[in-house]
């Protein structure tokens, strides 16, 4: 199981149940790395996406009051996540937020796509550093992007100590 994201300098990811900056490359990049796979989300983060479930993917949405939603797979806890996900080859499997399931199930994880931008801009939500988690490691790092007036590089983090899921 891996999970992709888009952070701040602050690891903030989101304000007012929305994304914080508007990257187009860096929404592609997601589309290229989920396609074909299976994505995992916070209800919160499903409701908030423009086209749902998202296209060529397997959906699962988990939700602890027990919604469903047309065209995706809903769990209501992580056990029935759990037994949901043997189903799969886990490298396939990306965890694509919000903050409560990725700070969840990041160490559950192998890799981390992280998507760095260097900026820092009011938010509400924010991830767990991975910089100062000793059993992760920065391990691929791309040259620097610009796009909207921002820089960012997308970065490979990899886990040196998966905790089983
Ligand atoms: N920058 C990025 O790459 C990125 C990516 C994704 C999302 N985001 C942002 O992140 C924010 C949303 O994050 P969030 O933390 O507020 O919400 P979230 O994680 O997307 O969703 C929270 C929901 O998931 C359910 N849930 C979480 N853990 C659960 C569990 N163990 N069992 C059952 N249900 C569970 C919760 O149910 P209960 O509350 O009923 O327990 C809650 O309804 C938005 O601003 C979004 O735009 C940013």
């Amino acid at each position: 199981m891996n999970f992709i994201v888009a952070v701040d300098n602050n690891w903030a990811i989101g304000k007012k149940g929305g994304l914080i900056y508007n990257l187009p490359s860096d929404l592609a990049y997601f589309k290229k790395m989920t396609s074909g796979k299976v994505v995992v989300m916070g209800e919160r983060t499903y409701l908030s996406l423009p086209k749902k479930p998202l296209p060529n993917r397997t959906n699962i949405v988990l939700s602890a009051d027990g919604n469903k939603y047309d065209g995706a797979i809903c769990v209501s806890s992580l056990d029935e996540l759990s037994a949901e996900l043997k189903k799969y080859d886990t490298e396939n499997v990306f965890v694509i937020g919000g903050a409560s399931v990725y700070n969840l199930l990041m160490d559950n994880c192998r890799l981390a796509y992280i998507t760095k931008i260097n900026a820092e801009k009011p938010a509400d939500t924010y991830i767990n550093n991975l910089d100062k988690k000793p059993n992760w490691r920065l391990a691929a790092q791309s040259q620097v992007f610009e796009e909207n007036g921002l820089n960012f590089t997308f970065c490979v983090y990899e886990n040196k100590k998966v905790t089983k899921f």
